[in-house]
């Protein structure tokens, strides 16, 4: 069983697959942590994340098996990480060996410390386009701008960290821009997917609806 959650930056994607995988049991991929850490690297070595040669060799540097120890670095969810993971996923020989990593863990998904699981829930922007076109069930999660930032704002804030909402808000714009208009993998909801507007949710009325449309759906 593999459900797809894509959406656009801030919208609750993680929270959501999180709740799921939990209440399935099933192993959680973040995918933006992948293209993250990418970014990550890339700005470590001192270069430019848009630079195709060195955003491929630092793709190309992951050892699967040390993949949960890379995505748990803290740094990975800094505003400034994202940014540069946004610009390393526009080129597509980064996705492309990022999608095998990803093709892998649907396949064959485990926890944190390595067991097998019955099923896997994945969340990124061409999860149930492109990684996993198959998934059985697709949410694509959204809400506006404005919202999404409060969230970023609220969520910065709550960790001590500094925040300011137009910096902010032109961060997700501008991310939003460079995702949905890429020529690989855009950011779009797939065909079959179920969109679940949060603009008026809080985290637990979404978990709840995505629970209803499973339980209505795939019973
Ligand atoms: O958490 P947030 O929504 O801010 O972003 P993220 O999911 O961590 O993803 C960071 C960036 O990676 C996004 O802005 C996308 O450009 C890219 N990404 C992607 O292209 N494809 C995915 N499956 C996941 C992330």
């Amino acid at each position: 069983m593999i459900i797809a959650i894509d959406g656009p930056a801030a919208a609750g994607k993680g929270t959501l697959a999180q709740n799921l995988a939990k209440h399935f049991k099933y192993a959680f991929l973040d995918t933006g942590r992948l293209y993250r850490a990418v970014g990550y690297a890339v700005l470590q070595a001192g270069k430019d994340p848009s630079d195709k040669t060195e955003a491929t060799k630092a793709a190309k540097a992951f050892d699967p098996k040390s993949i949960n120890q890379i995505l748990s670095n803290p740094a990975l969810r800094e505003e400034a990480t994202g940014n540069a993971a946004s610009k390393v996923a526009v080129i597509p020989s980064v996705r492309e060996v990022l999608l095998q990593l990803q093709r892998d863990f649907a396949e064959h998904p485990f926890f944190e410390d390595g067991t097998p699981a019955k099923g896997a829930v994945l969340d990124g922007r061409d999860i149930g386009t492109v990684v996993c076109p198959k998934a059985d069930v697709k949410f694509f999660v959204t809400a506006s701008a404005e919202v999404r930032t409060d969230r970023r704002f609220k969520e910065l804030k709550d960790a001590g960290k500094p925040a300011d909402y137009d910096v902010i808000l032109k961060d997700i714009k501008e991310r939003d821009e460079r995702d949905s208009k890429r020529a690989t993998a855009p950011l779009k909801p797939a065909e079959d997917a179920y969109v679940l507007d949060t603009s008026n949710m809080n985290a637990t009325q979404a978990y709840q609806a995505a629970l209803d449309f499973i339980a209505i759906n795939h019973a």
